[in-house]
């Protein structure tokens, strides 16, 4: 194995894709920003305990994807593999519930680490945006996050993705499915470890990609058959709100998601030129976890969108992101003296707020104007000793191919009227 080879699972963002990431997370979280959602930041780890109890001690999640690790000071951490569990942790702490402000907005961009086995599109470490709303209980805010979520996609350009929705009902009507579920599902000819499930979590049994446990599973209980009349009116009401914001959404009973803590509204985005990994994103409303964690009651709804997956989406679908250059101007000295003025016009063109870059290491003319043309400067700035006698600069529009000389004191003003 070469030392330079990063760990199984696991890639590095360099440019120029990573720009792509970079805007990726951009276009996911403006339309956040501008609906009241504050940013959060947490710790890239927590107590083991949090997501124990957060997430669920009978999900895959908990029970093989977390890397976990005792501290030389006793302490049991987890690198986070979701972020809802800490964000909830990080708002009680800092009583945010308590400035009488309901609900608290608030979205995240950040690492995540599952042992999961990698493939493409999952991998170990992985990125997300998030958005929680956190104390209320109202559709709007359910129907607010996804026309959020697809705004975003929709801004990115995607258009093969579609939103999977259902409702998991709430603590009233939910035990009274899962009893029928079990009851059902002990009747089937599974092996030891879906029997262990229906035990601990039937509801993921529906989830089984296996074709003869599906087969089996035609004629199982419907939750929506069980969904109390509360849940039932506030799930209509969630759909109603979506569809007049004319967001196309599919019905899907069978959308169990992967952490225990949600209840009533789930839904997730998929994409279909992704293969088996084909949800980019995923969430719902989880009214228990605050005092699943020794919180208040906080009834409180929101989602992850994974980065990754989105880019990967991206190019499936062929999208090419309007990305700007990043260099405006590229400056290519020929001899010390002009290398020593030119620099000095860089630096001076930054401090205006000009995206400037320099000709580093003294390359000749030929291999520094490839570099300029690589770096999608508009324009460059060319001086020799020859100009800098005539106390100009020779100022190439890359575009047009046009060049010009202009008086060096007056180069960077000129640049900053040109680009506006
Ligand atoms: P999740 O469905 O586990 O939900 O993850 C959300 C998204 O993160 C997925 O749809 C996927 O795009 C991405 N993702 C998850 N695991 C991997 C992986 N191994 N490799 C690449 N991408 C991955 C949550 O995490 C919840 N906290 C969402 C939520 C927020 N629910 C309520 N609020």
């Amino acid at each position: 194995m070469s030392t330079f080879q990063a760990p199984k699972g696991t890639y590095d963002l360099t440019p120029p894709r990573s720009a792509t990431f970079l805007a990726v997370r951009e276009a996911i979280s403006a339309p956040l920003r501008d609906s009241g959602y504050g940013y959060i930041e947490t710790p890239g780890f927590e107590n083991v305990e949090l997501f124990a109890r957060g997430v669920g001690e009978s999900t895959d999640i908990v029970t093989k994807e977390m890397y976990t690790l005792t501290t030389k000071g006793g302490d049991q951490l987890a690198l986070r593999p979701e972020g809802t569990a800490s964000v909830l942790r990080a708002a009680l702490e800092a009583n945010l519930h308590k400035a009488g402000n309901l609900p608290v907005k608030l979205w995240y961009s950040g690492s995540y680490y599952r042992y999961e086995r990698p493939q493409a599109g999952r991998y170990r470490h992985f990125s997300q945006v998030g958005a929680e709303a956190i104390g209320t209980e109202d559709p709007a805010l359910d129907a607010e996050l996804i026309i959020l979520a697809d705004q975003a996609y929709r801004a990115l350009g995607l258009r093969q993705f579609r939103i999977l929705l259902n409702s998991l009902g709430d603590k009233e009507c939910r035990p009274v499915y899962r009893e029928a579920l079990q009851t059902f599902l002990r009747d089937l000819d599974l092996d030891e470890e879906t029997r262990r499930r229906i035990e601990i979590n039937p509801l993921r049994v529906l989830d089984d990609k296996r074709a003869d446990v599906q087969k089996q599973l035609t004629d199982a209980p419907k939750l929506r058959d069980y969904l109390c009349d509360a849940c039932k009116a506030y799930h209509e009401e969630v759909r109603a709100l979506i569809t007049a914001a004319g967001v196309v959404f599919e019905d899907d009973e069978k959308l169990v998601r992967g952490l225990d803590y949600y209840t009533r509204t789930t839904f997730e985005f998929v994409h279909d030129g992704l293969g088996s990994q084909s949800a980019v994103g995923g969430g719902g409303r989880y009214d228990g976890l605050s005092e699943m964690i020794g919180g208040p009651e906080l009834p409180s709804v929101g989602w992850a969108l994974g980065v990754d997956r989105t880019v990967l989406a991206l190019e499936a679908e062929g999208v090419e992101l309007d990305l700007p250059a990043v260099t405006s101007v590229y400056a290519v000295p020929l001899g010390d003296e002009a290398r020593r003025v030119l620099f000095g016009v860089v630096t001076e063109l930054r401090r205006a707020g000009i995206a400037a870059d320099f000709a580093f290491g003294g390359r000749g003319l030929k291999g520094a104007m490839k570099s300029a043309n690589r770096s999608g400067a508009r324009y460059t700035l060319v001086a020799g000793e020859r100009d800098l006698a005539e106390g100009v600069v020779q100022l190439k529009d890359m575009e047009s191919g046009e060049q010009s000389a202009v008086p060096l004191a007056e180069a960077a003003a000129e640049l900053a009227k040109r680009l506006g």
